[in-house]
């Protein structure tokens, strides 16, 4: 078993391909646990802070019903309701936090912050989503692949179309290097990821049998994929503005009925770490809608509705990754 007592969860390059799929056994473990009832709370009275500067609905719930489920207890700090990086240092808010919680998420733009939080807490502290990495989620979407195919992780390929310069096409690229998967990045190439983080991910597959492969070629991209994923073309903390911008690169690069079959894999899965814009029926769809008269944007409806499409396990699966890293680090595996 793995032994991740005491360490941070901010980013997938700092574990070993083999801590990692301990995490997602653990994770695999928990939800069977919890779904047949027998679940061992194993953090009963430790308390959690929960330090949100953007808004969630997964991620806060999961960290939430997770540690409830584990017998921990949670305060959110909402984007408004604490001092820091307002009133307070990051690095004070850590010293003050560590005395009194033993784990801190963190969800921000910056990861230096998370990395400042972590220098000065003390205890464990969990990346809830950065601009550039997003570790929790790959917990949950690589034990989705695990529940959706029949092959072992190094054989399984997925691609992901979209704006791949932001947390999940990062985090997508260089966990799919480490886990020695088939990973590739389908976008126009001013949206792939940074070089150094290729060459990171490329360092990584010379280690772990991975294939990187980054396209702008979406046939290329998909064919024989297992798995198509995507994400919103503007996230959060980018201004409105930059949606004139992305639709133009991005409209060719949506995941429609076409670019899966494109996989030639008639059992191709659809990932989405939600929220997903497959219908505009929101707020900022309808301003969308008005100015662009689309109806859907990095996925269609008829992709996001349909049988291939695995988001709401994925989404489930974020409460038990969670849970996983919370009862790894907190309490020991
Ligand atoms: N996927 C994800 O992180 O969702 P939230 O923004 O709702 O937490
Ligand atoms: N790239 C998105 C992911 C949301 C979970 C964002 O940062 O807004």
């Amino acid at each position: 078993a793995i032994d991740l007592v005491g360490r941070h969860f901010i980013k997938e390059l700092d574990f070993t391909a083999e801590e990692f799929r301990g995490l997602i056994e653990l994770a695999a473990e928990l939800k069977a646990a919890k779904k047949t009832g027998a679940e061992v709370q194993r953090l009963r009275g430790r308390n959690i802070a929960l330090i949100f500067e953007k808004t969630s609905t997964r991620t806060r719930c999961a960290f939430e019903v997770a540690a409830a489920d584990q017998g921990a207890s949670t305060t959110y700090l909402d984007p408004s309701g604490s001092q820091m990086g307002h009133k307070e240092s990051v690095k004070d808010t850590a010293r003050v936090l560590g005395r009194m919680f033993d784990g801190i998420e963190y969800r921000g733009d910056s990861q230096a912050a998370i990395e400042e939080l972590a220098a000065y807490g003390g205890v464990p502290v969990f990346n809830g989503l950065s601009d550039e990495w997003h570790p929790t989620q790959m917990l949950a979407d690589v034990l989705t692949m695990t529940e959706h195919s029949a092959k072992p992780l190094e054989r399984i390929a997925f691609a992901y179309l979209g704006d791949a310069r932001f947390n999940m096409g990062n985090s997508y690229l260089v966990t799919g290097a480490l886990l020695g998967m088939d990973v590739r990045i389908v976008a126009p190439k001013a949206y792939w990821p940074a070089d150094g983080i290729v060459a990171e991910a490329r360092r990584l597959a010379e280690g772990s049998g991975a294939t990187v492969t980054l396209t702008e070629d979406i046939a290329e991209g998909v064919r024989g994929a297992d798995f198509v994923a995507t994400d919103v073309w503007v996230s959060m903390g980018e201004p409105k503005e930059v949606w004139d911008e992305r639709i133009a690169a991005l409209a060719p690069y949506a995941v429609t009925m076409d670019v899966l079959r494109a996989s030639g894999n008639a059992d191709v899965k659809f990932l989405h770490c939600l929220p997903a814009y497959h219908d505009l029926g929101t707020k900022v769809g309808r301003e969308i809608h008005a100015r662009h008269g689309l109806t859907e944007l990095e996925v269609s409806d008829e992709v996001f509705e349909s049988a291939h499409s695995v988001v709401f396990d994925e989404a489930e699966n974020r409460m038990h990754t969670i849970k996983a890293v919370l009862v790894a680090t907190l309490a020991g595996h």
